[in-house]
C-alpha cells in the first residue's frame, strides 16, 4: 500500500481525508497546493509529509519558482513533525549541490522516498523481536503504510511480526477527534487481514486492566534529544495506562524523526488545530456554538514512560540521551 507517487513531473497522493470511503488519488503540479495538501491532511503522518515536501520543491524547481520562497511555504505547512523540515533541509542542500536542476532533485526526492520504506522495513525486523507470541498489541493513531513512504513504523513492527505469525490481536484506538485510527489504521490492517479490533481512545485502559494488552506500540513525530517525544495526542495517555499496568510501552520512529537540537520535549513546537475539528463530526455540530475549546494535534510523552525507541539501526533502552547520541549525531 502506498499513498505518494510521483510521475510525469507531477505529485500525486491518495486524498486520507476521504478514506475508508472512498479511495481517491488527487494531481499536484504546483507546489503551494501540495502545501495545502499537507496543512489539510490529504497526506499525514510525519515521513510522509516529509517525503512530499520533497516532491513539492521538486515542483517549484520544475516551473522555475524561487526555492528559497517555495521552501518557506512549505515549512509553514505543519510545524510538529521534524521530518518535513529534515526533508526540505535534505532537498535544498541538493539544490546548492546541483544549481536547482529538476532531474537531480527528482532524484534526491525520490531517493527520501526509497530509504524511508527501507528504513521502516528494517525496523519492522529489529521491532518484531520485542513482539511476544499470540501478542495483543495496541496502537494509537496511524503510524502505517499512509503515513509513510511505505509499510509503515509501529505498522511497520506489526507486519513484520504479524508475517512471523506472532500477532493475534491488533487493538486500534480510534483517535479522536481525526479518526486516524479508525480511518486509516483499521483500514490497513484489515485490507493486510491482520486481525484488528476498533476501540474507542477511552476504552484502552479497561482493556489493559483486563490483561488483554500485552505491548504498545506508536509512532512518533518528533523526538527530543533525551527521548521525550511528541505523538497524536492521547499517546501520553496510552503510556501514563500502560506503565501504571505494567505493559511494556514502544515507539517506532526513523533517523528522520529524531531532533537532537531539542534538549527536552518542552521544546517541541505543538500544532493546535481549528475547534471544529473537535466541535463538529462529518459537517454536524455534536457541542454547543459559542463553547470554547482546546485541539491540540499531538502531546509529549516523557522518555521515563518508554520501554524502548525502535529505529532502523537499533532498539535504544535506558538511558536515551546517551545512546541516542552515540547512534544518531553526524
Ligand atoms: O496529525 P497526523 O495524522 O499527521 O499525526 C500522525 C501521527 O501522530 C503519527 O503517529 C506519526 O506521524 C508517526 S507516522 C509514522
Amino acid at each position: 500500500m502506498d499513498a505518494i507517487r510521483f510521475s510525469d513531473d507531477a505529485l500525486y497522493l491518495l486524498d486520507q481525508t476521504r478514506l475508508p470511503a472512498q479511495e481517491v488519488w488527487l494531481r499536484y503540479t504546483d507546489f503551494r497546493q501540495a502545501a495545502q495538501a499537507i496543512r489539510t491532511m490529504v497526506v499525514r503522518g510525519a515521513p510522509a509529509i516529509g517525503i512530499t515536501a520533497a516532491y513539492a520543491y521538486c515542483l517549484a524547481a520544475l516551473s522555475g519558482e524561487d526555492l528559497e520562497r517555495a521552501e518557506a511555504v512549505l515549512r509553514a505547512s505543519r510545524p510538529t513533525a521534524v521530518n518535513l523540515f529534515w526533508a526540505l533541509e535534505r532537498m535544498e542542500r541538493a539544490a546548492a549541490r546541483c544549481g536547482g536542476d529538476p532531474a537531480a532533485l527528482i532524484a534526491e526526492a525520490r531517493a527520501i522516498h526509497r530509504e524511508d520504506v527501507e528504513m521502516n522495513k528494517a525496523m519492522g525486523r529489529l521491532g518484531a523481536e520485542v513482539v511476544p507470541n499470540r501478542a495483543r498489541i495496541l496502537t494509537h493513531c496511524n503510524a502505517g503504510a499512509l503515513a509513510t513512504g511505505g509499510y509503515g513504523t509501529a505498522l511497520g513492527v506489526v507486519r513484520a511480526a504479524h508475517s512471523q505469525g506472532k500477532v493475534s490481536m491488533v487493538y486500534c484506538d480510534e483517535t479522536r477527534p481525526l479518526l486516524q485510527g479508525a480511518r486509516l489504521t483499521a483500514y490497513e490492517l484489515v485490507r493486510d487481514h491482520i486481525p484488528a479490533t476498533l476501540i474507542t481512545d477511552s476504552m484502552a485502559a479497561a482493556l489493559m486492566a483486563q490483561g488483554k494488552i500485552d505491548l504498545v506500540v506508536v509512532g512518533c513525530d518528533r523526538m527530543a534529544a533525551n527521548g521525550d517525544f511528541a505523538n497524536k495526542i492521547g499517546t501520553y495517555s496510552a503510556a501514563v495506562n500502560a506503565r501504571y499496568h505494567g505493559i511494556p510501552f514502544y515507539t517506532a520512529l526513523p533517523s528522520s524523526t529524531i531532533d537532537l537540537s531539542i534538549p527536552d520535549g518542552s521544546g517541541i513546537p505543538i500544532e493546535e488545530r481549528a475547534p471544529e475539528e473537535v466541535t463538529h463530526l462529518a459537517g454536524t455540530p455534536t457541542a454547543p456554538g459559542g463553547v470554547e475549546v482546546s485541539n491540540p494535534a499531538f502531546d509529549v510523552t516523557p522518555h521515563t514512560l518508554l520501554t524502548g525507541i525502535i529505529t532502523e539501526r537499533g532498539i535504544v533502552y535506558p538511558p536515551f540521551a546517551e545512546k541516542l547520541a552515540s547512534l544518531f549525531s553526524v
